[in-house]
């Protein structure tokens, strides 16, 4: 059976205060679509997890640092539906730019600290841009858990601190990355990769790997980064924004492995940045 699209607020507020009556929960799984196996191992967990499930998408252009990421960003509401049907999810939400930035929207969600590394340095004002729309997807559909992929790790950790900072009533529940089987984390930018820079593609998480292990066996971070960084670059990776080791509690740097570390990197492939990280 097909799923429900809901495009206004008003009409999303009627259907989750119906199921909330009937003292139903609610998953939510915020996306921008264009959907991949990564996306429906979250919708799985929220199926599994909750009475009702809602998917939002919204490619959200308050997170995107240049108007032609934005453009190019992937578009496929109508694949999207159908790859959802077999989960028998109770809604897609698919607001558009104005039911979400009114004229006049004014508010932004900033979380400190946390979002001053990483992904966060490389691409100012991102983090806001996730913060406000995740706060407004959370009030709007009133969920009771939401589902967040390891994959961007950071993201995680920020909604995470925000709902708590915010008192927001809902569980942040993270799930693992989901991987091409040549060991591509599973991503909507794969999609914008050539036949060729696909193939060249893996070796950021082959690199990823070998450094974990090095890492493991007590090798420091600042020894194996910079040959790490030349073989992606040897590997026709055109720039590494960063390939760090951190705590994956609250994101501070490390040089020595210890439990809970974890291996964070983004680098560009003919014009995609592709991002990665993995447990030490
Ligand atoms: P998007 O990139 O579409 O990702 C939606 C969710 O899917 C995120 O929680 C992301 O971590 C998860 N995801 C993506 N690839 C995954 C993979 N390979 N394995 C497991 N989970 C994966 O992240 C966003 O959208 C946006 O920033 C959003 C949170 C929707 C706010 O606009």
């Amino acid at each position: 059976m097909s799923v429900p699209i809901i495009r206004s607020l008003d009409a999303l507020r009627e259907m989750t205060a119906g199921w909330r009556s009937n003292g139903e929960t609610v998953g939510v799984v915020p996306t921008m679509g264009a959907l991949h196996q990564g996306h429906l191992s979250l919708v799985r967990a929220a199926r599994e997890a909750c009475d009702r499930v809602i998917v939002t998408i919204f490619v959200n252009p308050k997170q995107f640092n240049n108007p032609e990421d934005l453009e190019n960003y992937p578009r496929t509401e109508e694949d999207d539906a159908r790859k959802l049907e077999p989960f028998e999810v109770d809604a897609i939400y698919v607001p558009d730019g104005d039911t979400m930035y009114p004229k006049g929207f004014a508010t932004n969600v900033s979380v400190e600290g946390l979002t001053d590394m990483l992904c966060g340095a490389a691409r100012p004002g991102h983090f806001d841009g996730v913060a406000t729309v995740v706060t407004k997807l959370f009030l709007q559909t009133q969920a009771d858990q939401a589902f967040f992929g390891e994959k961007d790790f950071q993201q995680l950790q920020v909604v995470t601190r925000l709902a708590a900072d915010l008192d927001i009533p809902i569980t942040v529940v993270g799930c693992p990355t989901i991987r091409e089987e040549d060991g591509l984390a599973m991503s909507s930018r794969n999609l914008l990769l050539s036949d060729r820079s696909r193939i060249k593609a893996p070796l950021l998480a082959q690199v990823m790997n070998d450094v974990a292990e090095a890492l493991q066996n007590g090798a420091k971070m600042s020894d194996v980064a910079p040959n790490a960084e030349a073989r992606l670059i040897a590997g026709g990776f055109n720039s590494v924004d960063y390939l760090e080791m951190r705590d994956g509690a609250d994101l501070s740097i490390l040089d020595d492995a210890k439990p809970k570390a974890r291996l964070f990197a983004a680098a560009w492939l003919a014009g995609v940045r592709l991002i990665d990280n993995i447990a030490v």
